[in-house]
């Protein structure tokens, strides 16, 4: 069922009195992303997920975002749906809206899982790439960035051997509003370092990054993991950054298995 709230498109299904996952998405994706996980937890779980505003069907408006008002987002589903302390799983850089919200409002969730992210903030190289990337947006429109953008994302085995639902995924970001999608780069490049917060997480957290990950890599993973009391890694075989959609079997299992250990 899809609902709007705040302008936002936010997708609910799995059974209303069940405990909720609440899942955000990366950029620049949309809640599809998470397609193969609310397939399997929508069995025994509530599941909720959204497209970040400016991304998928939620609209853009001025673009002006930052990850504080993508945190305010995150809040307001909360409050909307009455959800109770959700399991809260966030990929990239909805992890690190996840990050920023546990800093902030920690107290209303039950679980956190971390998904090829990081908690630093990007650095001046990271900060002039996203720049470059707004000016390649203006110069030569979204089409181009996104694609080039996209296939980063992915490891080698999933470039080699699913190259449709590569090129699908890559025509739908195509097709999102470029302000909405400039709104994102400025909102990442500007957002804050989470790494001083990752020991006052004290609610069950897993980790989970794809072993081709280049961007989010697993070193970078592990070493938040052990900055964190509760914590499980997991390194996902055969995947890049995108590890739900690349190996979703792996995924959907780590998550099972953390859910079942933590009796979420
Ligand atoms: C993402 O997948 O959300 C992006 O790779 C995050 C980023 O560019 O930092």
């Amino acid at each position: 069922m899809k609902k709007i709230i705040n302008d936002l498109s936010v997708y609910l299904s799995g059974n209303d009195g069940s405990k909720t996952i609440l899942f955000i998405h990366g950029f620049p994706f949309d809640n599809t992303m998470w397609q193969a996980q609310v397939d399997e937890f929508s069995k025994d779980y509530k599941c909720v997920s959204y497209d970040i505003r400016g991304l998928g069907e939620s609209p853009a408006g001025d673009g002006q975002f930052t990850m504080e008002s993508f945190v305010d987002d995150l809040e307001t589903i909360l409050d909307e749906l009455k959800l109770n302390k959700p399991i809260l799983c966030g990929l990239s850089m909805g992890g690190y809206i996840s990050l920023r919200a546990l800093e902030r409002i920690q107290e209303k969730f039950s679980a956190a899982i971390l998904c090829d992210t990081r908690s630093e903030a990007d650095n001046n190289e990271g900060k002039i790439k996203r720049a470059a990337g707004i000016k390649r947006i203006n110069k030569e429109g979204l089409a181009p960035f996104v694609k080039d953008f996209i296939t980063n994302c992915f490891g080698d085995d999933f470039k080699q051997n699913r190259k449709e639902k590569l090129q699908m995924i890559i025509e739908k970001s195509s097709q999102f509003n470029p302000v909405g999608v400039k709104g994102c780069l400025l909102a990442m490049l500007s957002r804050s370092d989470t790494t001083m917060n990752l020991g006052k997480i004290n609610i069950p957290t897993l980790l989970i990054c794809g072993e081709q990950d280049t961007l989010t890599p697993p070193p970078v993973m592990k070493d938040m993991f052990q900055k964190i009391n509760e914590a499980e890694f997991v390194e996902i075989p055969k995947a890049g950054h995108m590890t739900p959609i690349e190996n979703p079997q792996m995924v959907n299992k780590a998550i099972r298995d953390f859910l079942v250990k933590n009796n979420l």
